[in-house]
C-alpha cells in the first residue's frame, strides 16, 4: 500500500513533468510551469481528499509533549528545534519539503523508529515517537489542529510541500 502510494506519486509527478515539458515545447511563454504545478497539486489534494501535514494533523498539546521527549532523546544531536548540530543533521525545513514531499508521513516515522535515537533505535514507546513526530511537524511550521495524530493516521497523511 505504501509502495502503491509512492508509485502513484511518481506517476503523478511524471505527468506534471511531461506537462511542463509540453508547455516549453510549444513555447507558450505566458505559462508559468511552477504555478501550474502548484495549482495541479492543490486541486489533487482537494479533490482526492489527500491530507498533508499542513492540514492540522496534530494538537498543540501533543506537540508540547513531543517537545519534552525530543529534548530528552533527540535535541543533543539535532538541536532544540531540529535545526541540527555537529552531532546530527537538520530534520526540518528542506529535508521535509524536498526529500519527503511525495511520501507518506509513515515513511518518515518508520525511519525514525528504526534508526533514532542513533545508537538506541526502538528505545521509546510508539506513543512517544508519534508525539515527537508532532513536535517535529510543529517546529517545521505546520499548524496544529483539533485531533491528535495517531499511528493509524500516518499512512494516510502525505508530507507535501509547505504552502506559501
Ligand atoms: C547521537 C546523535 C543522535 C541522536 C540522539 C538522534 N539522532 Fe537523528 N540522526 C543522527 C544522525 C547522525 C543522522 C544522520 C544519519 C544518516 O544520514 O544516516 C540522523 C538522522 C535523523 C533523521 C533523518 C533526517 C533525514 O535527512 O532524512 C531524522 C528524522 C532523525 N534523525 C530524527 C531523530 C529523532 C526523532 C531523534 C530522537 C528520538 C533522534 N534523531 C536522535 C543523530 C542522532
Amino acid at each position: 500500500m505504501n509502495n502503491k502510494t509512492i508509485l502513484g506519486g511518481v506517476l503523478a509527478l511524471s505527468a506534471v513533468l511531461a506537462g511542463t515539458t509540453g508547455a516549453f515545447a510549444f513555447s507558450n511563454i505566458e505559462r508559468t510551469p511552477a504555478a501550474d504545478t502548484a495549482a495541479t497539486e492543490e486541486a489533487a489534494a482537494t479533490e482526492g481528499g489527500t491530507r498533508t501535514i499542513y492540514d492540522g494533523v496534530f494538537t498543540a498539546e501533543q506537540a508540547e509533549r513531543g517537545q519534552t521527549d525530543w529534548t530528552a532523546s533527540c535535541a543533543s544531536c539535532h538541536g532544540p528545534t531540529g535545526r541540527g548540530s555537529s552531532g546530527g543533521p537538520r530534520v526540518i525545513g528542506p529535508v521535509i519539503n524536498n526529500k519527503y514531499a511525495d511520501k507518506p508521513l509513515q515513511e518518515y516515522f518508520d525511519y525514525v523508529v528504526a534508526n533514532m535515537p542513533m545508537g538506541a533505535p526502538h528505545s521509546l514507546s510508539n506513543e512517544a515517537y508519534v508525539d515527537i513526530t508532532a513536535f517535529i511537524l510543529s517546529s517545521h511550521g505546520a499548524e496544529p489542529g483539533d485531533a491528535e495524530l495517531t499511528e493509524a493516521d500516518l499512512g494516510n497523511i502525505m508530507m507535501g510541500r509547505k504552502p506559501n
